[in-house]
């Protein structure tokens, strides 16, 4: 379990999220769904320790909101960014072999081959040119072979095709059925339905927490239906 008591995080002297109480369990996908400038990356980073936060977190029984990230990420908490790191110059392959734990060639070609990527995409440089699309791939590939206890999968989906789509939510729930917590932020309805669990953020509070499709409809029909405003 992941929990989230009172969780607030400032930025630039403005409180971005607000007395965020959220629990993720190990081997369910919760879903974060917020309007652009809601506070769903900030409360992400806030969870991976990118920003400090007020109030508690806590993985299992341990409390861990002042540990730093690489602590958090050796406890098994690991963030893919909405904007990915770039680490230029090296091979996709040697990227992916960092992230993994088993180190075996033959399982990060099975990976890549989860995320919808060609094989021969493992010899490209982490570079220019690759696409923005294949980018978000890899980093779905790397959060997979890292095999963590919760992944914050930030808008992992967003500027993938129609077509690979589908995979890449297949590929998400085969890390929940391997144990893997996932939070999962997208603007994508249709990845919706593969969420155990779904929460909508508005202005930076968790105003609603129940069933994907329940939320779903609320968040369609107004994205802040507490304000009755649509911000
Ligand atoms: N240093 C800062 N000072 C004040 N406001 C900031 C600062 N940094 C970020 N913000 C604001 O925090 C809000 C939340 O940003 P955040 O990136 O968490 O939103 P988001 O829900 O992830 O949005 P999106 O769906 O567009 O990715 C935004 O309105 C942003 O302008
Ligand atoms: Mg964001």
């Amino acid at each position: 379990m992941l929990q989230l008591k009172n969780v607030s995080v400032v930025r630039g002297g403005t409180k971005i999220v607000k007395n965020v109480n959220l629990k993720f369990k190990e081997g369910h996908i919760h879903v974060l769904l917020g309007a652009n400038g809601s506070g769903k990356s900030t409360l992400a980073q806030g969870i991976m320790g990118v920003f400090p936060v007020e109030g508690e977190i806590y993985l299992g029984e341990e409390r861990i909101d002042s540990l730093s990230i690489n602590e958090r990420a050796r406890m098994g908490i690991t963030l893919a960014f909405q904007e990915p790191a770039r680490f230029e110059g090296i091979r996709v392959k040697d990227y992916l072999l960092l992230s993994s734990r088993s180190k075996r060639m033959s399982e990060i070609e099975e990976v890549i081959k989860m995320v919808g990527l060609p094989k021969p995409v493992l010899f490209q440089t982490m570079d220019e040119s690759l696409s923005g699309g294949e980018r978000k791939r890899i980093e779905l590939a790397a959060v997979m072979l890292m095999k963590p206890k919760f992944a914050i999968l930030d808008e992992i989906d967003s500027g993938i095709d129609m077509v690979s789509f589908r995979r890449i939510g297949e590929a998400i729930t085969i890390m929940k059925r391997a144990g893997t917590g996932v939070i999962l932020i997208t603007h994508n309805e249709d990845m919706i339905n593969i969420g155990d669990l779904a929460s909508i953020i508005c202005r930076g509070e968790v105003i609603k927490t129940g069933a994907p499709m329940e939320i779903r409809d609320m968040f369609t029909s107004s994205p802040c239906p507490v304000l009755g405003v649509n911000a």
